[in-house]
């Protein structure tokens, strides 16, 4: 990991900053390439990632990477982090106090890794992104700017485990990224 990710893990600590640290087994800070272009921000983990202490490793993860695919990508080319670092438990909704105290963190590591475009993968960490109460249904599909950043909400890849109709949108949105990354390349030089 590289210096400036290690800097916010270790101010993260063994974090006691809301309830969710008397539940968590694991704290899930964020998995990836230290550089990548593309950020993923999700919701919160899962069973499998909280016990396994890495981002989108159950179901939807499985999915998601198929769906990184069609964008020509692949788990070690992105950054991989949510908007609570904590398991909520029965899996509930995260809550504003929760994502108040932990989102900062979010922040610098998106700071530290400087991606060219965040992905926000469902409701909440795209209204948190974009700052916006705007549901999902009307944010995805097109490109918003934030700061230097471009960002693209997509549907969170669970979504469509249980509703197989937003497949073809997910992967819409999916191929929409490889364009947008094709473009971004364009008008900066790619990093690599
Ligand atoms: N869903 C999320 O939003 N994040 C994970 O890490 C796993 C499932």
């Amino acid at each position: 990991m590289a210096r400036a990710l290690e800097e916010v893990q270790e101010d993260l600590g063994e974090c006691r900053r809301c309830e969710l640290c008397e539940t968590r087994t694991t704290i899930v800070f964020g998995v990836g390439n230290p550089k990548a272009e593309v950020m993923l921000i999700g919701e919160a983990p899962g069973c499998k990632e909280d016990l396994g202490a890495e981002p989108f490793i159950g179901a939807a993860g499985k999915y998601l990477n198929e769906l990184l695919a069609l964008a020509g990508l692949e788990r070690k080319d992105v950054y991989i982090a949510n908007i609570l670092k904590c398991r909520p438990p029965q899996n509930a909704d995260p809550l504003p106090h929760q994502i108040e105290a932990c989102t900062p963190f979010l922040r610098k590591q998106v700071r530290a890794i400087e991606p060219l475009i965040l992905v926000t993968l469902g409701r909440f960490s795209s209204q948190f992104i974009l700052k916006t109460d705007t549901g999902i249904s009307h944010l995805r599909g097109r490109v918003h700017l934030t700061g230097r950043y471009s960002v693209l909400p997509i549907f969170h890849p669970a979504a469509a485990i249980y509703d197989r109709t937003k497949r073809p949108l997910l992967e819409h949105d999916f191929a929409l990224l490889k364009l947008l990354l094709e473009k971004r390349h364009e008008e900066l030089g790619s990093r690599t």
